[in-house]
């Protein structure tokens, strides 16, 4: 019997790379104009894929998968959180759902350390006016554009997966002292290796620490877990520096203590309506209290091929009957 290849819808445009093994592999429907998809392609591909290869830009939601055809089994998913899929939604229907963790947790720590010594240290403010046509720089100055020192400060890291640790090794080398909040205590081992002091209470660290660090899912229990009341714990010259997913921090709440010169600076990759960015949070970063990125955390070449080829082993093994390593979980 001769078995027919998948049909594989994938939403985005991926790697020249990935999308050659794709098309090898399987029948591959690719978007090689990247153009985004709205809800009535979504659906469209749905209800004819064998697998779907979604994004963070792409909202499966419970209305997109009611939709689905019998044929589709499983949603591979390029991306490390899943917080744009319903999950169980996908589960109760008997779609696995996979996502391509550990790949792209190096790079991601990497642009949280890099906003976490921009931020104080004005790294934005000061290549702005290298380049800006109006503003000269005045030559260097004993007084002129000094930050805040990070060697020594106490950053609070909120969710220590995989990410969150590789920050900590990172924060390490940079003197910073780290501290951490986690639904689980690290093993004794771990925390000894990231010299890390764990806090059971959130609000306790909060109201401790010069920088914290968003480094956890978005799920319905994170949803503005620095919420108004939380944020009003950190101290007026504590920093906050967001690479994991804008809705863990109530933006408006942020902004509004931005505003207010109650916190010293923040340093957000997320957003929570992306692509849509809060004016008031251009406005502030306009005036350098906040540096704002497009969602960069992983995007390199090598975390986007590696992520690519971690989908298509999680629909290989799937196809072959097998249980994917990358397997979601409820
Ligand atoms: C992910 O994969 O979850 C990232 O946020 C996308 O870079």
């Amino acid at each position: 019997m001769v078995r027919r290849k998948p049909l594989v819808v994938v939403t985005r445009k991926l790697p020249d790379s990935v999308e050659t093994r794709m098309r090898e592999l399987f029948d591959a429907k690719l978007n090689i104009d990247d153009v985004p998809m709205d809800q009535a392609a979504l659906v469209e591909a749905v209800k004819t894929a064998d697998v779907l290869v979604p994004t963070v830009t792409d909202r499966i939601d419970s209305a997109v998968l009611s939709q689905a055809g019998e044929n589709l089994r499983l949603i591979a998913s390029f991306s490390n959180g899943v917080d744009h899929i319903d999950v169980s939604s996908a589960l109760n229907r008997g779609i696995t759902v996979t996502n391509t963790p550990g790949v792209l947790t190096e790079d991601t720590a990497d642009m949280t350390m890099a906003l976490i010594l921009a931020v104080p240290r004005r790294l934005a403010e000061g290549a702005q006016v290298m380049i800006a046509d109006k503003e000269e720089w005045p030559g260097w100055s004993p007084t002129w554009m000094l930050g805040r020192r990070i060697w020594g400060k106490r950053l609070g890291i909120i969710g220590m997966g995989r990410i969150g640790q590789a920050v900590a090794r990172r924060a390490k080398a940079f003197g910073l002292q780290i501290h951490y909040h986690n639904r689980r205590r690290l093993a004794p081992g771990i925390e000894e290796m990231l010299d890390a002091t764990y806090w059971d209470s959130l609000d306790q660290m909060l109201a401790r620490m010069d920088i914290v660090s968003v480094n956890c899912p978005h799920t319905p229990a994170t949803y503005h877990l620095l919420s108004a009341r939380r944020l009003k714990l950190l101290k007026p010259d504590a920093y906050v520096v967001n690479t994991a997913r804008g809705e863990v921090i109530d933006e408006n709440a942020l902004t509004r203590q931005l505003e207010a010169g109650e916190i010293a600076g923040a340093g957000l990759d997320v957003f929570e309506h992306e692509p849509a960015v809060n004016p008031k949070l251009i406005r502030l970063a306009r005036q350098g209290k906040v540096v704002l990125l497009p969602h960069l955390g992983s995007a390199t070449l090598e975390g986007r091929v590696d992520m690519g080829e971690k989908v298509i082993v999680n629909i290989k093994t799937f196809m072959d009957g097998h249980r994917p390593p990358d397997r979601v979980l409820p």
